[in-house]
């Protein structure tokens, strides 16, 4: 298995350029079942999640053509309603196909997607709501199979915002008969951006983006060219990394709007951070201040930033808590970072942190994809050499991760195994 070999301590300077958002092409490229003919996706980002996704489709009998960072996807000869395990198992986001292929086969067999290190992750509310459009949904041989001749609008309350719950239910929904609203959905940009997709392909949807979605059905829709939005993600891990360095980065083609959160914390640790249209410059103050954090659904900070936040705060001057509400397992990290001489306590959903003046390099293992990025930051900061196994993880969701980062000074390799 490959490794990752970062040597600490230096700072990091220059720009750099931010790729197409993982948590948006995947539900994009999946909605390409919802349509006969060729769809354009450009700013598709080279990650394993996305030749998962791309290999889920040509199963079920897409045709699909990729140059570069243009994927092309036909979906018309699509027959095939079975997701299998293989391939739900490398990547949970499988379960979107759901949602559409019962809106255009009427019918779907989906395996359930089990938990991950970071949570149980439960799909009943994707079950609950394709149940309430008027689907007949069974549990057999740890797959869903869900039927349904066609799918009737409903009022849906979903108990709590989803992200990948909400965009299934808006994927089935545009072409249900009649009208359905989805109560509590969840306001992340990927939601706006495939529900933007969705409108662009005739889709009648309004409301995505605030916590009521109203969606009238349609009886057919048509192939579109797309742009992905930025990660908002991998923007917020390189601007960590140029406070945690004490540099001066800044992040080209990002989308500052997404970012709110993250800005705002990471100004009130000391770091200096300029907006300007598409970019953002970090300016890593000498001295790091404490800050708390609470994960909370978009515009809340992001979970998916917790980890690599954590690592700043873990060389901030004071204490700080970390409190994790979106997943019940999300700081697997923590013992890792410890290992490099953090100094966390944790008490139930939060975590404790004493800043110390330094962390030193050891060898640490990833055990998730925003673990693994959290731990390159700890070694970019740390003193010494740090060497992070299982990076799969990494290759999951983060495009060149080693290229960014030489590129802005760090000494970090790629081991092949
Ligand atoms: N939940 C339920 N029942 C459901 C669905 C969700 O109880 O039917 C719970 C979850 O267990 C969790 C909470 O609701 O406690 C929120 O989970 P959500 O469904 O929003 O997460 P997701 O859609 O599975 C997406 C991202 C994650 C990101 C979360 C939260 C994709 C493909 N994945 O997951 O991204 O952390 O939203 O923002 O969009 C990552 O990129 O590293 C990643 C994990």
């Amino acid at each position: 298995m490959d490794k990752i070999i970062v040597e600490g301590g230096r700072s990091l300077e220059g720009e750099v350029k931010i790729s197409g958002a993982k948590n948006a092409a995947l539900p994009i490229l999946i909605s390409s079942l919802l349509t006969d003919g060729w769809n354009t996706y450009t700013n598709v980002p080279d990650l394993r999640d996305i030749q998962s996704t791309k290999d889920l489709l040509l199963h079920l009998g897409a045709r699909i053509e990729t140059d570069k960072d243009t994927v092309q996807i036909d979906a018309g000869g699509v027959g095939n309603h079975e997701a299998p395990y293989d391939l739900v198992r490398k990547m949970r986001a499988s379960i979107l196909v759901l949602g559409p292929l019962v809106a255009r086969l009427k019918k779907a067999r989906v395996s359930l997607p089990g938990g991950c290190a970071i949570g149980a992750r439960p799909i009943n509310l994707h079950l609950k709501g394709l149940a309430r459009l008027g689907a007949s949904i069974e549990l057999k041989h740890g797959y869903v199979e869900a039927t349904a001749d066609r799918l009737k609008g409903e009022e849906i309350y979903m108990d709590i915002s989803t992200v990948t719950g909400t965009e299934n239910l808006m994927m089935a929904a545009v072409l249900a008969k009649g009208t359905t609203v989805l109560s509590n959905a969840a306001c992340e940009p990927e939601v706006v951006t495939l529900a933007d997709v969705l409108i662009r392909m005739g889709a009648k949807i309004k409301g995505a983006g605030t916590s009521v979605i109203t969606i009238e059905g349609v009886s057919n829709l048509k192939p579109v060219s797309v742009k992905i939005i930025p990660d908002r993600i991998e923007a917020g891990t390189f601007m960590v990394s140029a406070a945690l360095t004490k540099g001066n980065v800044t992040i080209l083609d990002c989308e500052p709007d997404h970012l709110e959160a993250v800005i705002h914390k990471l100004r009130l640790s000391g770091a200096e951070v300029s907006v300007k249209d598409k970019s953002i410059q970090v300016k890593g103050a000498n001295e790091i201040v404490s800050v708390d954090i609470k994960t909370l659904p978009y515009p809340g900070f992001p979970t998916d930033m917790q980890a690599q936040f954590m690592v700043l705060m873990s060389i901030a001057s004071g204490f700080s808590m970390i409190s994790e509400t979106i997943f019940e397992n999300r700081f697997i990290h923590v013992s890792e970072l410890k290992r490099m001489g953090a100094d966390i306590k944790i008490s139930g959903n939060t975590a404790m942190i004493t800043g110390v003046p330094m962390l030193s390099g050891a060898p640490v293992m990833a055990s998730d994809l925003r673990a693994s990025a959290s731990l390159i930051l700890a070694g970019l900061a740390a003193k010494g050499t740090t060497e992070i196994s299982r990076v799969y993880h990494l290759d999951r969701g983060y495009e060149e991760i080693e290229r960014k980062f030489s590129q802005l000074g760090a000494a970090i390799r790629r081991v092949k195994a």
